[in-house]
Protein backbone atom coordinates (compact mmCIF):
# COMPACT_ATOMS: atom_id res chain seq x y z
CA UNK A 1 0.00 0.00 0.00
CA UNK A 2 3.06 2.54 0.71
CA UNK A 3 3.43 2.74 -3.27
CA UNK A 4 -0.24 3.66 -3.12
CA UNK A 5 0.37 6.82 -0.48
CA UNK A 6 3.04 8.01 -2.71
CA UNK A 7 1.32 7.73 -5.96
CA UNK A 8 -1.86 9.30 -4.67
CA UNK A 9 0.11 11.72 -2.89
CA UNK A 10 1.89 13.09 -6.07
CA UNK A 11 -1.14 12.66 -8.17
CA UNK A 12 -2.22 15.48 -5.51
CA UNK A 13 0.57 17.42 -5.25
CA UNK A 14 0.93 17.73 -9.36
CA UNK A 15 -3.14 18.76 -8.87
CA UNK A 16 -2.32 21.21 -6.06
CA UNK A 17 1.19 23.02 -8.37
CA UNK A 18 -1.05 23.44 -11.52
CA UNK A 19 -3.37 25.59 -9.21
CA UNK A 20 -1.24 27.31 -7.71
CA UNK A 21 -0.24 31.42 -8.26
CA UNK A 22 -4.00 31.39 -9.61
CA UNK A 23 -6.86 33.52 -8.75
CA UNK A 24 -8.41 30.79 -6.85
CA UNK A 25 -11.54 31.23 -5.17
CA UNK A 26 -10.78 31.20 -1.05
CA UNK A 27 -13.34 30.87 1.68
CA UNK A 28 -13.15 31.38 5.40
CA UNK A 29 -13.48 28.37 7.40
CA UNK A 30 -13.30 29.32 11.40
CA UNK A 31 -12.15 32.42 10.79
CA UNK A 32 -10.66 35.12 8.90
CA UNK A 33 -6.99 33.09 9.33
CA UNK A 34 -8.38 30.01 8.39
CA UNK A 35 -8.68 29.44 5.07
CA UNK A 36 -9.78 26.84 2.81
CA UNK A 37 -8.98 27.02 -1.19
CA UNK A 38 -10.65 24.92 -4.32
CA UNK A 39 -7.10 23.07 -4.40
CA UNK A 40 -7.83 21.78 -0.95
CA UNK A 41 -11.27 20.22 -1.79
CA UNK A 42 -9.78 19.03 -5.44
CA UNK A 43 -7.28 17.09 -3.67
CA UNK A 44 -9.15 15.66 -0.99
CA UNK A 45 -11.65 14.40 -3.80
CA UNK A 46 -8.98 13.00 -5.61
CA UNK A 47 -7.30 10.81 -2.83
CA UNK A 48 -10.95 9.87 -1.43
CA UNK A 49 -12.19 9.08 -4.52
CA UNK A 50 -9.27 6.76 -5.28
CA UNK A 51 -9.38 5.18 -1.83
CA UNK A 52 -12.87 4.38 -1.83
CA UNK A 53 -12.16 2.86 -5.38
CA UNK A 54 -9.15 0.84 -4.53
CA UNK A 55 -9.74 -0.20 -0.65
CA UNK A 56 -13.70 -0.13 -0.63
CA UNK A 57 -13.74 -1.36 2.92
CA UNK A 58 -10.77 1.20 4.16
CA UNK A 59 -11.48 4.46 6.46
CA UNK A 60 -10.99 8.32 5.74
CA UNK A 61 -10.26 10.96 8.12
CA UNK A 62 -9.92 13.82 6.10
CA UNK A 63 -9.48 17.97 7.10
CA UNK A 64 -11.87 19.28 4.72
CA UNK A 65 -14.87 17.03 5.56
CA UNK A 66 -14.10 13.25 4.28
CA UNK A 67 -14.96 10.76 6.93
CA UNK A 68 -16.34 7.37 6.61
CA UNK A 69 -15.77 4.06 7.80
CA UNK A 70 -14.03 5.74 10.34
CA UNK A 71 -13.81 2.43 12.71
CA UNK A 72 -12.78 0.38 10.10
CA UNK A 73 -9.71 -2.22 10.50
CA UNK A 74 -7.34 0.06 8.44
CA UNK A 75 -7.80 4.20 8.29
CA UNK A 76 -6.16 6.52 6.00
CA UNK A 77 -5.60 10.10 7.49
CA UNK A 78 -5.15 12.72 4.74
CA UNK A 79 -3.91 16.28 4.91
CA UNK A 80 -5.14 17.18 1.26
CA UNK A 81 -3.03 20.21 1.56
CA UNK A 82 -1.05 21.25 4.53
CA UNK A 83 -0.19 24.90 4.17
CA UNK A 84 -3.08 26.71 2.75
CA UNK A 85 -2.19 29.88 4.23
CA UNK A 86 1.17 29.38 2.26
CA UNK A 87 -0.35 28.53 -0.62
CA UNK A 88 -3.34 31.17 -0.89
CA UNK A 89 -0.47 33.61 -0.50
CA UNK A 90 1.92 32.46 -2.92
CA UNK A 91 4.89 31.23 -0.87
CA UNK A 92 5.77 27.81 -2.13
CA UNK A 93 6.14 25.60 1.42
CA UNK A 94 3.17 23.35 1.79
CA UNK A 95 2.54 19.87 1.02
CA UNK A 96 0.52 16.37 0.84
CA UNK A 97 0.03 14.71 4.25
CA UNK A 98 -0.98 10.92 4.08
CA UNK A 99 -0.69 8.41 7.17
CA UNK A 100 -2.34 5.10 7.44
CA UNK A 101 -3.24 3.33 10.39
CA UNK A 102 -4.02 -0.36 11.09
CA UNK A 103 -5.89 -1.06 14.11
CA UNK A 104 -5.49 2.25 15.40
CA UNK A 105 -1.44 1.81 15.00
CA UNK A 106 -0.02 4.15 12.44
CA UNK A 107 2.33 1.71 9.89
CA UNK A 108 3.01 4.08 7.10
CA UNK A 109 3.11 7.79 6.41
CA UNK A 110 4.22 10.08 3.21
CA UNK A 111 4.34 13.77 3.16
CA UNK A 112 5.13 15.20 -0.45
CA UNK A 113 6.86 18.37 -0.61
CA UNK A 114 5.53 19.75 -3.69
CA UNK A 115 7.86 22.21 -4.40
CA UNK A 116 10.97 20.46 -3.73
CA UNK A 117 9.55 17.61 -5.11
CA UNK A 118 10.44 15.40 -2.09
CA UNK A 119 8.71 12.52 -0.84
CA UNK A 120 9.50 11.84 2.47
CA UNK A 121 7.89 8.34 3.02
CA UNK A 122 8.29 5.66 6.09
CA UNK A 123 6.83 2.07 7.04
CA UNK A 124 6.50 1.09 10.74
CA UNK A 125 9.77 -1.01 11.58
CA UNK A 126 11.68 0.09 8.43
CA UNK A 127 12.99 3.55 8.62
CA UNK A 128 12.38 6.92 6.71
CA UNK A 129 13.56 7.95 3.39
CA UNK A 130 13.69 11.11 1.25
CA UNK A 131 13.11 10.32 -2.13
CA UNK A 132 14.49 6.77 -1.98
CA UNK A 133 17.67 8.07 0.71
CA UNK A 134 17.56 7.10 4.05
CA UNK A 135 17.05 10.02 6.29
CA UNK A 136 18.11 10.59 9.85
CA UNK A 137 17.47 12.98 12.78
CA UNK A 138 20.87 15.47 13.84
CA UNK A 139 22.83 14.09 16.50
CA UNK A 140 23.05 17.49 17.84
CA UNK A 141 22.38 17.51 21.73
CA UNK A 142 22.81 21.39 23.24
CA UNK A 143 19.55 22.94 22.65
CA UNK A 144 21.60 26.21 22.31
CA UNK A 145 23.15 24.92 19.18
CA UNK A 146 19.61 24.17 17.80
CA UNK A 147 17.89 25.10 15.18
CA UNK A 148 13.76 24.77 15.94
CA UNK A 149 10.28 25.63 14.57
CA UNK A 150 6.90 25.63 15.71
CA UNK A 151 3.33 26.54 14.17
CA UNK A 152 0.43 28.48 15.61
CA UNK A 153 -3.11 27.23 15.47
CA UNK A 154 -5.85 29.32 13.66
CA UNK A 155 -7.41 30.43 17.57
CA UNK A 156 -4.14 31.79 18.65
CA UNK A 157 -6.01 35.62 19.16
CA UNK A 158 -8.88 34.26 20.94
CA UNK A 159 -7.04 31.31 22.86
CA UNK A 160 -3.39 31.92 23.05
CA UNK A 161 -2.74 29.01 25.49
CA UNK A 162 0.88 30.59 26.75
CA UNK A 163 1.74 30.13 22.73
CA UNK A 164 3.72 33.23 23.01
CA UNK A 165 5.78 32.88 26.22
CA UNK A 166 6.53 29.11 24.74
CA UNK A 167 7.72 30.99 21.31
CA UNK A 168 9.75 33.71 23.52
CA UNK A 169 11.34 31.20 25.99
CA UNK A 170 12.72 28.83 22.81
CA UNK A 171 13.92 31.76 21.38
CA UNK A 172 15.71 32.91 23.85
CA UNK A 173 17.06 29.27 24.35
CA UNK A 174 18.18 28.28 20.94
CA UNK A 175 19.95 29.42 17.86
CA UNK A 176 17.08 29.88 15.68
CA UNK A 177 13.19 29.38 15.64
CA UNK A 178 11.51 28.85 12.07
CA UNK A 179 7.45 29.16 11.44
CA UNK A 180 7.22 27.26 8.07
CA UNK A 181 3.36 27.04 7.84
CA UNK A 182 3.15 23.33 7.01
CA UNK A 183 3.23 21.07 10.06
CA UNK A 184 4.06 18.09 7.61
CA UNK A 185 7.02 19.48 6.20
CA UNK A 186 7.57 20.45 9.92
CA UNK A 187 8.20 17.00 10.96
CA UNK A 188 10.10 15.54 8.29
CA UNK A 189 12.63 18.65 8.44
CA UNK A 190 13.57 17.05 11.92
CA UNK A 191 13.65 13.60 10.43
CA UNK A 192 16.30 15.01 7.89
CA UNK A 193 18.00 16.88 10.33
CA UNK A 194 17.73 19.86 9.42
CA UNK A 195 15.85 21.34 12.44
CA UNK A 196 16.30 19.57 15.98
CA UNK A 197 12.81 20.02 17.48
CA UNK A 198 9.41 21.04 16.65
CA UNK A 199 6.24 22.13 18.64
CA UNK A 200 3.24 23.22 18.47
CA UNK A 201 -0.34 22.90 20.39
CA UNK A 202 -3.93 22.22 18.80
CA UNK A 203 -2.86 20.03 15.44
CA UNK A 204 -5.02 17.71 14.46
CA UNK A 205 -4.77 13.91 13.29
CA UNK A 206 -4.28 14.20 9.41
CA UNK A 207 -1.32 17.12 10.46
CA UNK A 208 0.40 14.68 12.73
CA UNK A 209 -0.18 11.03 11.05
CA UNK A 210 2.28 10.71 8.67
CA UNK A 211 4.72 13.06 9.73
CA UNK A 212 5.27 11.40 13.54
CA UNK A 213 5.74 8.02 11.94
CA UNK A 214 8.58 9.46 9.77
CA UNK A 215 9.91 11.50 12.71
CA UNK A 216 10.21 8.10 14.88
CA UNK A 217 11.59 6.16 12.08
CA UNK A 218 14.50 8.43 11.18
CA UNK A 219 15.21 8.00 15.40
CA UNK A 220 13.65 11.08 16.48
CA UNK A 221 11.19 11.08 19.52
CA UNK A 222 7.60 12.51 19.37
CA UNK A 223 5.54 13.09 22.59
CA UNK A 224 3.86 15.28 24.38
CA UNK A 225 5.01 18.63 26.57
CA UNK A 226 5.63 16.15 29.16
CA UNK A 227 7.22 13.36 27.85
CA UNK A 228 4.08 11.01 27.33
CA UNK A 229 3.46 8.88 24.66
CA UNK A 230 0.94 10.37 22.34
CA UNK A 231 -1.45 9.63 19.52
CA UNK A 232 -2.41 11.34 16.18
CA UNK A 233 -5.30 13.09 18.29
CA UNK A 234 -2.48 14.61 20.75
CA UNK A 235 -3.22 18.86 21.27
CA UNK A 236 0.67 19.22 22.34
CA UNK A 237 3.10 17.74 19.99
CA UNK A 238 6.68 17.81 20.95
CA UNK A 239 9.12 16.00 18.24
CA UNK A 240 12.75 16.05 18.62
CA UNK A 241 16.07 14.18 17.59
CA UNK A 242 16.22 12.55 21.34
CA UNK A 243 18.85 14.71 22.70
CA UNK A 244 17.36 17.77 23.09
CA UNK A 245 14.08 16.36 23.99
CA UNK A 246 14.86 16.88 27.99
CA UNK A 247 15.71 20.67 27.63
CA UNK A 248 12.83 21.37 25.69
CA UNK A 249 10.43 19.67 27.79
CA UNK A 250 12.11 21.67 30.35
CA UNK A 251 12.33 25.16 28.24
CA UNK A 252 8.42 24.74 27.55
CA UNK A 253 6.64 23.42 30.93
CA UNK A 254 8.75 27.02 32.21
CA UNK A 255 6.37 29.41 30.97
C1 LIG B 1 -1.77 24.18 9.24
C2 LIG B 1 -0.28 24.13 9.03
C3 LIG B 1 0.45 25.09 9.94
C4 LIG B 1 0.06 24.88 11.40
C5 LIG B 1 -1.43 24.93 11.58
C6 LIG B 1 -2.09 23.88 10.67
P1 LIG B 1 -3.35 23.62 7.12
O1 LIG B 1 -2.44 23.23 8.42
O2 LIG B 1 0.21 22.83 9.26
O3 LIG B 1 1.85 24.95 9.87
O4 LIG B 1 0.69 25.87 12.18
O5 LIG B 1 -1.73 24.65 12.93
O6 LIG B 1 -3.48 23.88 10.86
O7 LIG B 1 -4.56 24.33 7.63
O8 LIG B 1 -2.54 24.47 6.23
O9 LIG B 1 -3.66 22.29 6.56
CA1 LIG C 1 -2.70 20.84 8.14
CA1 LIG D 1 -4.95 21.23 5.14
Amino acid sequence: MINDLINISQEAGQLIKEKFGKNLEIEFKTNEMNLVTEADKASEKLITEFIRKKYPSHGVLAEEGSEFNISAKYLWVVDPLDGTTNFAHGLPIFSVSIGLQKNGQTIAGVVYDINQNIIYAAELGSGAIANDKKIKVSTNSNLGHSMLVTGFPYDVKDNPNKSFERFIAMIKSSRAVRRLGSAAIDFCYVAKGVFDGFWEVHLHPWDICAGKLIVEEASGSVTDFGGKQIDIYSKRILCSNGNIHESMIQKLNEV
